[in-house]
């Protein structure tokens, strides 16, 4: 089916494609790997995520590297002082985002284990929807949607839904969306390959849809043959 097909060949488009990234490197969540394999996988995806919220990929992996030396678990972290913590994040602005991963790990390391599910995530401080699918898919495997800019676009001209990305009917139409297509057995890496999939192919003006894995599966792209304004967007 077409579900079937997306999933399948998302997957083999980021298999190959993937950028090879210090967070991606750390104990992929495959069954063999033991409890603080997978914790310390959690906490590497958490640190990124909140990182890439506001700044580019390139700047990132010198920061996430730099952090992880200083801090490589959430034990380390919650041991830090605010102003170390600070100094750190220096240069990536938004500093509430530093104090709360301190914070959150003060509260993960009080509650005895690492929290594992989208539910569970969310009760910490600074982890809200997209943090907490991150880390849940990527690091436990939950098949739950990860939804940011990027994916908001990218299943919008999957669906031709003519999105206004800042209107909140919308963005929840597509989380639904995206719950539906997240493949089951390897969440974390079709999420990460939808993210992917947006930043490097799915572009805002001028999509790469000929070397794209699913054109044949996207309605904008189908449509666009009759009306080629089907694939410009504004985000
Ligand atoms: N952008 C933010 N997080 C990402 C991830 N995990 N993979 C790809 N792009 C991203």
């Amino acid at each position: 089916d077409e579900v079937g097909e997306i999933r399948a060949s998302l997957l083999k488009w980021y298999d190959v494609n993937k950028r090879d990234l210090p967070w991606r490197r750390i104990n992929d969540a495959d069954a063999t790997v033991d409890d603080g394999d997978r914790d310390r996988k959690a906490y590497a995806v958490w640190v990124s995520e909140i990182m890439l919220q506001q700044t580019r990929v390139q700047t990132v992996i010198n920061y996430f590297n730099r952090w992880m030396e200083k801090w490589p678990t959430v034990h380390h972290l919650a041991q830090a002082s605010i102003e170390e913590v600070n100094e750190m994040w220096a240069g990536l602005g938004y500093y509430r985002r530093a104090r709360f991963l301190l914070e959150g790990a003060k509260m993960i390391v009080e509650g005895g284990r690492f929290p594992r599910s989208v539910n569970d995530l969310r009760k910490v401080r600074g982890i809200g929807e997209y943090t907490a699918g991150a880390i849940a898919s990527i690091a436990f495997n939950e098949a739950v949607p990860v939804v940011d800019g990027n994916v908001v676009r990218v299943i919008a001209r999957l669906k031709t839904i003519s999105a206004n990305p800042k209107d909140t009917a919308t963005v929840k139409n597509i989380w639904r969306l995206a719950g539906q297509v997240v493949d089951v057995h390897r969440p974390g890496d079709f999420n990460q390959a939808l993210m992917e999939l947006g930043a490097t192919l799915c572009t805002p003006l001028s999509p790469s849809c000929s070397s794209c894995p699913v054109s044949a599966q996207c309605s904008a792209l189908s449509e666009s043959k009759h009306n080629p304004s089907m694939l410009v967007t504004d985000y």
